[in-house]
C-alpha cells in the first residue's frame, strides 16, 4: 500500500498577491493512507448484452433480426414490469397465470430482457435446408442439431410484423397468432432455447392456442407460469394494453368456428402451411387461426400430457 505524507498545501499566497493571504498561507501536513485502486472485479467480465447474429446474415437480415429481437425485449420488460407494478391484482395477470406466484414469469421476463445472452445465436444460412424444403416454414430451431440456434429463413421479413402496428392490421390478441408480431414470434424462438427457457418452458397440456392457455391458467397455473404460448399471449396483451393503446389494448373476443374445425389439419405439416397462410392472408387469417385453434382445443381435450417433447408447430419448431 502507498503511503502518502507531506502533502503540503501552501495556501493562497500562489495565486493571490494579497499581503493578507500571504500572511495567511499555511502549511498543512497530511498523512493518509491511499488504497490501492481497486482493479476491476470484472465480476461480469465476457458477458454478451446482445443476442449475437451469424455472419451468415446478411447486412440487412441482421438490421431484421436485431430489430425483432429489440422489439422482443421491450414487450418482455413491459410484460415483466407490469407484474412488478400490479401482481396478482392484474387482471391480465389473472387471466394468463390464474393464481400461480408471480415470481416464475417475472424471471422469464427478466432473463430475456436482463440475462446473460451467450449461447444463442440466430443465423441465415439455412444450415438444415428447411427454409429451402419445407413449403412456408419462416424459421426454426435446431432442435437437436444445435439446441442454441435459430434459422431464420426469409419469409420472417415479409410475414411478421412490427410492434408499432400493434392492435392493427386487423390484429388482436384472442384472434391473432402469436407469430404474428416479429416481437413475440421471436420470443417463441428464443423460449426454446435452453440457455433461456432451460427446458422448462415448454408447450403445456396442448395449451398452443388461445383457448387452451386460457383454460390452462385456471386448471394448471403451475404450468401456464412456464407454458410458451401462454407468455406469448401476456406479453403480447399487456404491450397492446398499457403501451400501444392505453388503457383499452385489443384483447378481442375469441371467435371460434366451428365448421372449420371439421377440416382443421391434423398432421403437422398441413398445420404448418394453414398458420403461415394465415399470417400471408389477412383476410383469411382469422377463419384458419381459429381453426387450428378449435383443432389445439380438441388436442388438449385428449391429450392430459403434461409437457410436450416440442415437435414442429405451426410453421417451425
Ligand atoms: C440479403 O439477403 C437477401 C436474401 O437472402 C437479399 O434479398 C438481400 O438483398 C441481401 N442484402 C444485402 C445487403 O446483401
Ligand atoms: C394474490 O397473491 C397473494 C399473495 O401475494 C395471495 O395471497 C392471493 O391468494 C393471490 N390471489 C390470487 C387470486 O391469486
Ligand atoms: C437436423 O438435421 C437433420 C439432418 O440434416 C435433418 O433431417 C433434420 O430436419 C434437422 N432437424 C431440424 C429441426 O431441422
Amino acid at each position: 500500500m502507498a503511503r502518502f505524507t507531506s502533502l503540503v498545501l501552501l495556501g493562497a499566497a500562489a495565486v493571490s498577491a494579497s499581503p493578507l493571504a500571504a500572511r495567511q498561507a499555511t502549511t498543512v501536513t497530511v498523512t493518509a493512507t491511499a488504497e490501492a485502486a481497486p482493479t476491476s472485479t470484472a465480476w461480469d467480465a465476457g458477458a454478451v448484452h446482445q443476442y449475437p447474429i451469424h455472419a451468415s446474415c446478411n447486412a440487412t437480415q441482421h438490421q431484421y433480426i436485431r430489430n425483432g429481437l429489440e422489439e422482443t425485449l421491450t414487450i418482455c420488460r413491459q410484460a415483466r414490469d407490469h407484474i412488478l407494478r400490479w401482481g396478482n391484482s392484474s387482471e391480465i395477470y389473472r387471466k394468463y397465470f390464474g393464481n400461480a406466484p408471480t415470481g416464475e414469469p417475472i424471471g422469464w421476463f427478466t432473463k430475456i430482457v436482463d440475462g446473460d445472452k451467450a449461447d444463442v445465436l440466430f443465423r441465415c444460412d439455412d444450415p438444415d435446408s428447411n427454409c429451402r424444403t419445407q413449403k412456408n416454414w419462416a424459421g426454426h430451431w435446431r432442435g437437436s442439431n444445435a439446441s442454441s440456434e435459430t434459422v431464420v429463413c426469409d419469409r420472417s421479413y415479409e410475414l411478421r410484423r412490427p410492434l408499432e402496428g400493434m392492435c392493427m392490421f386487423g390484429y388482436d390478441v384472442a384472434n391473432g397468432a402469436t407469430n404474428f408480431y416479429w416481437a413475440s414470434d421471436l420470443l417463441h424462438r428464443l423460449l426454446h432455447i435452453p440457455k433461456v427457457g432451460e427446458g422448462i418452458v415448454e408447450h403445456y397440456g396442448g395449451a398452443d392456442e388461445y383457448p387452451g392457455v386460457l383454460t390452462l391458467a385456471e386448471s394448471s397455473p403451475e404450468e401456464a407460469v412456464r407454458n410458451s404460448d401462454t407468455l406469448q399471449y401476456f406479453a403480447l396483451e399487456v404491450y397492446a394494453h398499457d403501451i400501444a393503446v392505453p388503457g383499452v389494448g385489443c384483447p378481442g373476443h375469441y371467435r371460434e368456428v366451428s365448421s372449420a374445425a371439421h377440416a382443421a389439419p391434423t398432421s403437422s405439416a398441413s398445420a404448418a402451411a394453414s398458420s403461415v397462410a394465415a399470417s400471408a392472408t389477412a383476410v383469411a387469417s382469422s377463419a384458419s387461426r381459429a381453426a387450428s385453434s378449435a383443432a389445439a382445443s380438441a388436442t388438449a381435450a385428449a391429450t392430459s400430457a403434461a409437457a410436450q417433447a416440442c415437435t414442429p408447430h405451426d410453421d417451425h419448431w
